[in-house]
């Protein structure tokens, strides 16, 4: 019998996934149950299989689960750009011997929602389709769900992928705006690291490459999968290199390096012709709604750092 928390986390990997995925796997508190994957950085079949190949390369028997291979409703395009065709740095590494298990990633969601009811916490680091569509096969969900994280926002309007809106909610921002008032709907406040938080919280080039050095199979790995996105982003903004996914996990594991959050009404917009996808914080609550996300605004940045020397086995 353990006392760690039951965690799933929903993922499109993508190297900060990675990186995100392999801080979950050290935490002492929390046991991962399931990974769903969601197709966004990448195809679903690419995010899958790079699921399947970080948790052999991290040495863990975690199930992997097939989720959704589009957003609900809106084609949208990927960020292979940022990513590498394969989500991975087109290393093209030998692929895992484990496959995907048969059971859909909703139908996972609401089933380990039963199995670990009021305990099961719920990592979002990729769009929310996959849980979007759990929702509407078991719209009790949130009532089952101990905590409730998502990467993604952009909380004053300073998106990564339009000018208004951040790639995961951009994506699919109809399955976004469905999971955060369902959440809200049922009084559950959803934590928030959002793309602001993440440019706020970047890393050294430099360190990161000193970390990269560690004799562990986890740096060698991720140095591979993760050189052609840390060079990209050198170029496009210089000195630092963001792990969004990392500063969601770095919440989620060790919320004790939280320096600074605010909370507040959000909500998701789905028509705005120049503003879909926003996240829309009623920062002066002027719509009398209630408080639904809890954001971060500041973490530690020398405990930050510290994870993500562990994660990579430089720590
Ligand atoms: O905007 C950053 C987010 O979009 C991260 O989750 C990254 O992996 C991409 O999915
Ligand atoms: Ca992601």
């Amino acid at each position: 019998m353990t006392n760690k928390l039951p965690l799933l986390i929903d993922t499109d990997p993508g190297v900060d996934d990675a990186l995100a995925l392999l801080m979950a796997f050290d935490s002492p508190h929390h046991e991962v149950v399931a990974l769903t994957i969601a197709a966004g950085n990448v195809g679903l079949r690419h995010t899958v299989a790079n699921a399947l190949k970080l948790c052999e390369v991290a040495g863990v028997d975690v199930p992997v689960y097939a989720g959704c291979d589009a957003p609900l409703l809106h084609p949208a395009p990927d960020a292979s750009y940022v990513h590498g065709r394969d989500g991975f740095g087109d290393i093209d590494y030998p692929p895992a011997t484990k496959q995907a298990e048969a059971e859909h990633a909703a139908l996972a969601m609401i089933r380990l929602s039963h199995a670990h009811a009021g305990a099961l916490v719920v990592c979002m680091l990729g769009p929310l389709t996959n849980l979007a569509v759990a929702l509407k096969l078991d719209p009790s969900l949130p009532q089952r769900v101990g905590r409730m994280l998502v990467m993604g926002g952009a909380v004053t309007g300073q998106g990564n992928t339009t000018p208004m809106a951040e790639f995961n909610i951009g994506f699919d921002p109809e399955a976004a705006h469905l999971v955060f008032d369902a959440f809200a709907a049922a009084g559950k406040v959803v934590e928030v690291a959002d793309w602001e938080a993440v440019i706020r919280h970047g890393f050294l080039h430099t360190d990161v490459e000193r970390w990269l050095l560690a004799d562990h199979p986890r740096a060698k790995f991720y140095e591979a999968i993760s050189r052609r996105t840390r060079e990209w982003s050198a170029g496009l903004r210089g000195e630092r290199w963001h792990a969004a996914d990392a500063l969601a996990m770095a919440l989620l594991v060790a919320p004790e390096g939280v320096r600074e959050r605010a909370v507040r009404p959000l909500r998701v917009e789905l028509t705005g012709a120049e503003t879909r996808g926003a996240t829309v914080v009623d920062w002066n609550r002027r719509s009398g709604r209630p408080d639904n996300a809890e954001i971060l605004m500041a973490y530690d940045q020398a405990a930050f750092e510290a994870l993500i020397r562990k994660a990579l086995g430089d720590g």
